[in-house]
């Protein structure tokens, strides 16, 4: 099957991911990536393949619906992935406004520039599908004992992000409901992997750990996410896309249920190994304890709790395996074990966004082109 896309938040972290992913399991297929840039995105993770014929970078914003719509005609795309987003749960705790805006109103226009461009006069539709990209955190928080979320568990969002992100489920849901848009919408849980910005929790413990700083760990650690490698997301959206059925929703896990403490011990564990006994990691990072002999778990730092912070999410990714036939092929230890070393191999990648230059890099390699 070849599919045209529109791909939206292509800068982003798993849009990045997914835009590699793709190119490289759909030799057939172009990419669209339409993003706006904010601090979010980063060119620069797009690097090496910006210059592949089958990719076209366009900087725009999802709620600009008659570019959206100019978009889906002139490059005759059948399929939009629609992952772009405000989605950092602290940032939307400090200001709700740009979720509302990016996250409700931004896939609201997305949604009619789909459907004033696939449905043709007379109410009959050319052949298209709308993936929308959502997340677990729109089931709410679990109590230890409860069973992990599923498909049919009811919607409970905590944060502004979660309810921003339940909100945009229910109008995916309501175009494919109302108008016959074809849609399909996966839940995932916590990705981790190369080019994600450092303000998600591995990123940030593996920049502070390599350079030395406080591991903030919010209230007592004892918070439990379910971790999935980007890459086993990125093939479940393929195959909710190729073999989901419209209207439906699939759950897409990584079985990887771990404390926040779990995560940080196990990541001061992996960079210490690989530092000690290694003079070139030691000299790269002397600021990090395990270079000097010291154990980097020292920098663990107990800080004050995220307000109204959920407990625990899991996910139950049954239906997605019983009917699309997927299944993670990463374990926790191989997961990790390669976002570790990815980290440790693109340093460049990481400095430049730390201090900011990451968005030169976009005007002095790809916008001056
Ligand atoms: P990200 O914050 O890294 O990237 C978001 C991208 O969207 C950025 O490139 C940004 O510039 C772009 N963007 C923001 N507003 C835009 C707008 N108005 N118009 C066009 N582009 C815009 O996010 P991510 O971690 O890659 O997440 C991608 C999607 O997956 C989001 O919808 C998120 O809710 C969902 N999700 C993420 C995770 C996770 O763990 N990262 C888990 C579950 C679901
Ligand atoms: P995060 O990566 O922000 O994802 P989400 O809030 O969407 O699950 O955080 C993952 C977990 O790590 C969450 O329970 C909050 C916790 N956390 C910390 O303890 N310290 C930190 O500095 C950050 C960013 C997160």
């Amino acid at each position: 099957m070849v599919a045209d896309l529109l791909l939206t938040g292509g800068a982003g972290f798993i849009g990045v991911n997914l835009v590699r992913w793709w190119l490289e399991h759909n030799e057939g297929d172009r990419i669209v990536v339409l993003d706006s840039m904010t601090y979010a995105g980063n060119l620069q993770s797009l690097d090496g393949i910006l210059d592949d014929p089958r990719l076209e970078f366009v900087h725009g914003d999802i709620r600009d619906t008659e570019l959206v719509e100019r978009l889906l005609t002139d490059n005759k795309l059948d399929t939009i992935v629609h992952l772009a987003a405000e989605s950092h749960v602290d940032r939307s705790i400090e200001g709700p406004d740009e979720f509302i805006d990016t996250n409700v109103v931004g896939t609201h226009s997305l949604l009619k520039a789909a459907r004033n461009t696939w449905q043709q006069e007379g109410g009959s539709w050319k052949p298209h599908r709308f993936h929308h990209v959502s997340t677990d955190e729109v089931y709410g928080s679990l109590t230890s004992d409860d069973p992990a979320f599923e498909e049919e568990t009811p919607y409970a969002p905590n944060s502004p992000y979660s309810a921003s992100k339940a909100a945009s489920d229910h109008l995916v849901r309501a175009y494919h409901h109302t108008f016959g848009l074809q849609v399909t919408t996966t839940n995932c849980s916590n990705n981790y992997g190369p080019y994600q910005f450092p303000e998600k929790l591995i990123p940030l413990m593996l920049m502070n750990i390599l350079g030395g700083k406080p591991l903030p760990v919010y209230g007592d650690g004892m918070n439990i996410r379910d971790w999935l490698y980007v890459d086993d997301h990125c093939r479940g959206i393929e195959l909710a896309i190729k073999s989901g059925v419209s209207g439906e929703t699939y759950c897409i896990g990584g079985n990887n249920e771990r404390t926040n403490i779990e995560i940080v011990r196990a990541l001061c564990s992996m960079v210490q190994n690989r530092i000690e006994g290694n003079q070139d990691l030691k000299d790269r990072f002397p600021n990090s304890p395990a270079s000097s002999g010291s154990s980097n778990e020292e920098l663990i730092t107990y800080v004050k709790d995220r307000p109204g912070h959920d407990l625990r999410y899991a996910i139950n990714a049954e239906k997605a395996s019983r009917e699309l036939g997927y299944r993670p092929a990463e374990t926790f230890e191989s997961g990790f074990g390669r976002t570790v070393d990815w980290y440790l191999e693109n340093e460049t990648w990481w400095t430049a966004v730390m201090d900011g230059t990451y968005k030169d890099w976009i005007e002095t390699n790809y916008e001056s082109r």
